[in-house]
């Protein structure tokens, strides 16, 4: 007995080798942690299950059949994240370079049917090299399914991949269809085809950092969410991540205890918003007087940087924020910044997180580059996102509200229920002097009565009062007093149902 005990204990040793100890050398000398490791770190102490320790390729060709590793090239099981189920994979670039065979698929799809099942978060690490070359056709069918369980699991449970190593193929294809991405710097790319391939199809040369670095992914593509420094600090975050978000699309979002009380008033939003209205703020200042323990988790923070989005809570419950940005092209909408707020605003509305709008913004950004680069699509998308969710939108107007940019920025026209502005507020076409030089252009040639026209624009429609008296907005508030109304307006919002015509589903300008 104690025999077969000493060799099942071996058979895990070998396993948890995978590559052996010379590839574990290298890893770490690239500054990578190995599969096992990152685990370790991402899931709570002692709580990881691994599955299928002792599953084997059995590709033949090549001389494979000679090279047989347990575990064949991915860690895969569950655990808990600060108590709470996930499902994890990993990717053992030790391991064939962490590539992907009809096994390995086997493995992940596992683990994807399971964390569909059980309505759970499912996290892949990816640092490998795609289809195993070596198995052709067999480790593409292997990624089509995976790709078809990602696509089936979208909008049920949350899926998050984390990228911490040279990724290419069907390892930059499966993150693309989850929710979200997360780099390493200076040590993680993401491309379908590597520098090599470049080199000879488009005779281009060029790095594998300047071709899928997490800096042109997470600042030029938009395809990753976030950056982070090393492995740990990558993963530590995605544990933060987790807490933010609800186990699937049905279970409501966590509560975690909260020592912020929500009657809490910051006396410095009073002055927040310089008099002049062209002088910018940060608004991140704003959110973080606003949340709970001014906790946010901003989503996508190098891209886009005109609006901000993130995780934050209230009460204890999370929320996500979208907020223009008045310190970059004064809070302006593009076509950048409106296709990464459209996708948040659908990741909380799938999963039923609560949307509170700051808005602050002069507009959508004229211009042949915007129109030839598709904005009016591009826009469209957030008006969609916006006007399809269901769940509570609580929108405060702060500053300006010019234009489609109003309607688009959860108005009480596209079913935000609850809008409130501050004093500060200025809900109009747009500012007083486009307005002025448009309507008054016979009166141009004199500047008294150019002035005379401005000062009464902006008397008359500068402020929140218009958009009060016709129940646009509900109510105009103190600054100081917003994280107590957005509080209350949330907590009596929980109750919300909203139902939309049966439709196989929208047709959202993609
Ligand atoms: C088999 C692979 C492999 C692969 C890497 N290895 N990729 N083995 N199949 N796809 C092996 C290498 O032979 C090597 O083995 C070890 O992994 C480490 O790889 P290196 O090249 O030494 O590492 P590095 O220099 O860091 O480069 C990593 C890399 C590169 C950028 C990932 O290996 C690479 O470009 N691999 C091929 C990528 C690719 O084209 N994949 C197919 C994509 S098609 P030894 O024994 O020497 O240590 C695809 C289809 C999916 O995925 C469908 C998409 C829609």
């Amino acid at each position: 007995m104690k025999d077969i005990l000493e060799r099942l204990e071996d058979r895990r040793a070998e396993a948890r080798l995978g590559g052996g100890a010379k590839r574990i050398a290298a890893q770490h000398a690239r500054g990578k942690l190995t599969a096992r490791e990152r685990i370790d770190l991402l899931l709570d102490n002692g709580s990881f299950e691994e599955f299928d320790m002792f599953v084997q390729h059995r590709c033949d060709d090549f001389g494979m059949e000679k090279s047989k590793i347990p575990g064949d090239g991915v860690v895969t099981g569950w655990g808990t994240v600060n108590g709470r189920t996930v499902f994890v994979f990993a990717k053992d670039f030790t391991v064939f370079g962490g590539s992907l065979s009809e096994t390995h698929a086997n493995k992940i799809n596992k683990i994807q049917d399971m964390a569909l099942k059980m309505r759970a978060p499912i996290i892949g690490l990816f640092d490998a090299g795609g289809a195993r070359i070596q198995e052709g056709v067999a480790a593409l069918g292997g990624y089509g399914e995976v790709f078809k369980r990602n696509v089936m699991a979208s909008g049920v449970i949350p899926q998050i991949s984390v990228i911490l190593g040279p990724c290419a193929g069907g390892d930059v294809y499966s993150p693309a269809m989850t929710d979200f991405i997360f780099m390493v710097r200076d040590r993680s790319y993401m491309f379908v085809t590597g520098p090599d391939v470049v080199k000879t199809v488009t005779n281009e040369t060029v790095t594998a950092e300047e071709l899928g670095g997490a800096k042109i992914h997470t600042a030029k593509s938009s395809v990753a969410d976030g950056a982070f420094a090393d492995d740990v600090e990558a993963l530590l975050q995605v544990r933060r991540l987790i807490d933010f978000l609800p186990a699937c699309n049905t279970s409501g979002v966590p509560v975690w205890p909260s020592f912020d009380t929500p009657e809490r008033v910051e006396l410095s939003l009073d002055t927040l918003v310089p008099d002049n209205p062209n002088k910018p703020y940060d608004v991140k200042e704003l959110i973080g007087k606003i949340v709970d323990e001014g906790d946010f988790f901003e989503i996508q923070e190098s891209f886009a940087k005109n609006i901000v989005t993130g995780f934050a809570r209230m009460e204890g419950k999370s929320v996500g924020i979208v907020a223009n940005q008045p310190m970059v092209l004064a809070g302006v909408l593009d076509s950048d910044a409106s296709r990464k707020a459209a996708r948040f605003v659908r990741f909380c509305d799938a999963f039923e997180i609560p949307i509170v709008t700051l808005v602050d913004v002069p507009g959508f950004l004229p211009g042949t580059a915007q129109e030839y680069g598709g904005l009016i699509k591009h826009g469209a998308k957030l008006m969609f996102a916006y006007s399809e969710a269901t769940v509570p939108l609580v929108t405060v107007i702060v500053r300006k509200a010019f234009g489609g940019a109003y309607d688009v920025m959860a108005s009480k026209h596209i079913g935000a229920d609850v809008n409130y502005a501050w004093p500060t507020a200025q809900v109009a076409v747009m500012g007083a002097k486009g307005a002025v030089e448009i309507i008054f252009r016979a009166d141009m040639n004199d500047p008294e009565k150019i002035a005379a026209r401005t000062k009464e624009y902006e008397q008359r429609f500068l402020s929140p009062f218009v958009a009060a008296e016709r129940g646009y907005i509900d109510e105009v508030i103190m600054p100081h007093a917003t994280r107590r109304r957005v509080a209350r307006a949330l907590a009596m919002l929980a109750t919300k149902k909203a139902e939309r015509p049966w439709r196989k589903h929208d047709n959202i300008p993609l």
